[in-house]
């Protein structure tokens, strides 16, 4: 496969702060490449440096062949953006700037076919300014795909966005990478990531820690058994880490517990809770999903980086 983006040993501090320490990483022609990882890591300064808006302090971006810094204009027309934080006039019409927009790089699909898409038509003589958050960033991203780009870059595409227009743009970037654009996002969201990305990375502290199809990445972290469950927050759940085979105990906000290991694990679990009348109605058996394997490779002194 020829790659669309390669990015060799990227290097970018702000200041006293390094944003990207190191980070080398391919994008396969025709993909979907998503970058992963906790706030501040990085992720936005790495895809602004691919795509020609920030200099790099060191290293090489590489974009269908040319280098992000000295053909930065050329790459600037062939790379189609929706920024983590952008802005339009306030009185910018919705149609005028899908019509302005268009007429950068002509032959991509017709405006108009964007509007219906992304679920704008009936706001198109509304101005920028009075629109709503969500239907923003659906004009960002309609705005990123009208210039008939060869490479998107989606960073947070789906922030902001109602359950259903989220199910919406699943299928648009699918259909986008389906027609031959190459796609690069980043994003907190790890179902939307497991459902549209071939391949992923995962950045911390300005590092990757890993790469691979999501599947990959869920079974380099043990593939296992999870019982899920909610008890009261108050309470004392250090039984659970004495039961043979159990690995970890993870409580989250909202009293949220998954108890992961191997083996009968779930069975077990579920008879430690009863025997101690605890007997949560939800309680659920699960495999590990992509944001086990994230938190797993993100969290302080996880495993990801007990290697260094
Ligand atoms: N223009 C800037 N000036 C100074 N520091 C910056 C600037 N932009 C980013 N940083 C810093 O660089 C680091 C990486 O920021 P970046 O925006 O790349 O992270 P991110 O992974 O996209 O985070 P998020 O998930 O919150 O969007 C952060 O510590 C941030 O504070
Ligand atoms: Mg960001």
């Amino acid at each position: 496969m020829a790659a669309a983006v390669t990015v060799e040993a990227l290097r970018k501090a702000y200041g006293a702060k390094v944003a990207v320490a190191d980070v080398s990483l391919r994008v396969e022609e025709g993909e979907i490449f998503g970058l992963l990882g906790p706030n501040g890591s990085g992720k936005t300064t790495t895809v602004e440096c691919v795509q020609g808006l920030r200099r790099a302090d060191a290293g090489r971006v590489d974009v269908f062949g040319l280098d992000a810094v000295h053909d930065a204009a050329h790459v600037r027309r062939i790379v189609g953006s929706q920024l983590q934080e952008s802005a339009l006039p306030d009185r910018l019409r919705v149609a005028e700037a899908l019509q302005l927009f268009s007429t950068f790089q002509p032959g991509g699909p017709p405006w108009q076919e964007l509007l219906e898409e992304w679920g704008l038509a009936d706001r198109r003589n509304t101005a920028f300014g009075d629109l709503s958050g969500g239907q923003r960033q659906r004009l960002f991203v309609a705005l990123a795909l009208v210039a008939n780009p060869r490479l998107v870059v989606l960073d947070e595409m789906t922030t902001g966005l109602d359950p259903a227009a989220r199910r919406v743009a699943w299928e648009l970037v699918e259909a986008v990478r389906d027609r031959g654009t190459t796609v690069l996002m980043v994003t907190h969201f790890m179902d939307e990531a497991e459902r549209l990305c071939d391949r992923v990375a995962v950045l911390v502290s300005g590092r990757i820690v890993a790469r691979g199809t999501p599947a990959e990445l869920v079974a380099g972290v043990g593939g296992r058994h999870v019982a899920r469950f909610t008890a009261p927050t108050a309470t004392d759940l250090g039984f659970l880490r004495a039961i043979p085979d159990v690995d970890e105990v993870r409580t989250g906000a909202g009293g949220d517990v998954a108890v992961t290991g191997s083996g009968p694990v779930v069975a077990r679990v579920g008879h430690a809770l009863v025997s101690r009348g605890l007997e949560p109605e939800d309680l659920r058996a699960d495999g590990s999903t992509l944001e086990d394997a994230y938190l797993a490779l993100t969290e302080p002194g996880g495993r990801a980086r007990e290697g260094g």
